[in-house]
C-alpha cells in the first residue's frame, strides 16, 4: 500500500512526537522513512541585523580583505547570506543525522533530505514523486500548540496534498519519549462510495500493525429529525429506526467484507448526532486510536476540499487522523 514514509521535520519536539507512530508504521509494513528538513531562504533584514551585532561571523568577501568597493558597505551582501545558507544547510543535516542514528538503531530504514524554499511547498512536491509515499507529521511545529487552529504548514499540506496523510495532534507534556502506539483504527463511513475508499488502506494497516477495526457510522438522532420536522410541512415523522436499521445492515456488510480478507478484528458502532463530534469523541475514548477516513476529491482543481466532517475531525481530534484523498465520487 505505501513504499515509504516521508517526514517532515522542523527541528522541533513537537513535530517529532510523530516519530513513534511512524516507526510502528515503518516496522509493521517493512519500508523506509525519508526525514525531510526545509530551510526557509535567509531573510536579508535578519541577516543584516545578525551581521550588524556581530552575532554572525564577519564575512571573507575581497571587500573585507581591504579590495576597494562597488557595493554598498552596510547590510548583507549576497557571498554573505549563502554563508548563512551554507551554515543552515549544515546544521540542518546534522539534526537529521542525529534523528537517523538513533532510528537505525531500531532497524529502520532511513534516507535524509535538506531543501531550501517554501516547506509546505517542498513536503507537496516530494511526496508526489511517488503516490505511494505517506505523509506523517504533526499538526504543530516550532510555533507550538494553539489549540484548534492547525499549523499554517500542514494546513497547507493538507489542502495541496493528493498523497495519503497522517497527521498527529502533538502533547506539550509529551517532549519526544512517548511511547505512543495504534492499536485500533476507527473507520468513519457514511455510506457512500467515496468514504469507503479509505478501506484498502484500512485493511493494509490493521493486518500489519495487528489492529482492531472499528466501524463507525453516525446517523441523526430521533430529538434531530424532531427539530428537522419543526421546520418541515407535513407531520412529525421519527425515521430514526428506518435509517438505524439501514445504516447497521450497512456496517454488518462491510464487516463481512473485512473479514473475507482475514481482519480479526472488527468492531461496528452506531452513534448518533453531530458526525463531526461523534467520531471526535469515539477517538477520545482511548489513548491508542487512530482514525482514518477520506477527504472529498473534486476534480479539475489541483486542491482537495475537505469535506465538513473531514476538516472538522482533523481539526479537533486529540487522535491521529489518517487523512485519504478520495478519488471522484463514482456515481
Ligand atoms: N521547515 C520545515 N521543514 C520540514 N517540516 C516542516 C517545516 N516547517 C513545518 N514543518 C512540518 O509541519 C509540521 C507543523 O508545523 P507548522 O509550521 O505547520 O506549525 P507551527 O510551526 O506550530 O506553526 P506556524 O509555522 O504556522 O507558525 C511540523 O511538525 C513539520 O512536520
Ligand atoms: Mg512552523
Amino acid at each position: 500500500m505505501y513504499s515509504q514514509i516521508l517526514v517532515p521535520l522542523d527541528g522541533s519536539e513537537l513535530a517529532e512526537q510523530v516519530l513513534p507512530y511512524v516507526q510502528q508504521i515503518a516496522q509493521g509494513l517493512k519500508i523506509p522513512l525519508e526525514f525531510l528538513r526545509v530551510i526557509e531562504p535567509v531573510n536579508p533584514e535578519m541577516a543584516g541585523v545578525a551581521y550588524r551585532s556581530g552575532v554572525a561571523p564577519y564575512p571573507a568577501t575581497a571587500e573585507s580583505a581591504g579590495a576597494r568597493s562597488t557595493t554598498p558597505t552596510t547590510g548583507p551582501r549576497g557571498p554573505y547570506l549563502d554563508q548563512i545558507a551554507a551554515s543552515q544547510r549544515s546544521h540542518a543535516q546534522d539534526y537529521l543525522d542525529r534523528l537517523t542514528t538513533v532510528a537505525r538503531q531500531s532497524g529502520l530504514v532511513v534516507s535524509t533530505s535538506v531543501h531550501e524554499g517554501s516547506p509546505a511547498h517542498h513536503i507537496v512536491e516530494e511526496a508526489q514523486k511517488e503516490p505511494s509515499t505517506l505523509i506523517a507529521m504533526t499538526t504543530h511545529g516550532r510555533s507550538g500548540i494553539t489549540r484548534w487552529m492547525l499549523g499554517s504548514v500542514t494546513d497547507k499540506v493538507l489542502h495541496a496534498t493528493t498523497n495519503p496523510l497522517l497527521v498527529v495532534r502533538p502533547q506539550d507534556y509529551l517532549g519526544t519519549k512517548g511511547e505512543m502506539k495504534f492499536s485500533s483504527v476507527i473507520v468513519p463511513l457514511d455510506g457512500s462510495d467515496v468514504a469507503e475508499q479509505v478501506l484498502p488502506h484500512v485493511v493494509s494497516l490493521a493486518k500489519a500493525l495487528s489492529l482492531k477495526v472499528i466501524l463507525v457510522r453516525v446517523t441523526p438522532s430521533a430529538a434531530d429529525y424532531y427539530r428537522y420536522m419543526e421546520y418541515s410541512i407535513g407531520p412529525y415523522q421519527d425515521y430514526s429506526q428506518e435509517v438505524d436499521a439501514g445504516a447497521a445492515e450497512y456496517m454488518h456488510g462491510i464487516r463481512q467484507r473485512l473479514q473475507v480478507q482475514k481482519i480479526a478484528s472488527v468492531e461496528e458502532r452506531l452513534l448518533h448526532g453531530n458526525p463531526a463530534a461523534a467520531i471526535v469523541d469515539l477517538a477520545k475514548e482511548g489513548t491508542d486510536n487512530l482514525v482514518a477516513m477520506t477527504t472529498h476529491g473534486r476534480s479539475g482543481v489541483g486542491r482537495w476540499v475537505l469535506g465538513s466532517v473531514a476538516d472538522r475531525v482533523v481539526r479537533h481530534s486529540g487522535a491521529p487522523v489518517l487523512m485519504v484523498r478520495a478519488r471522484e465520487a463514482l456515481s
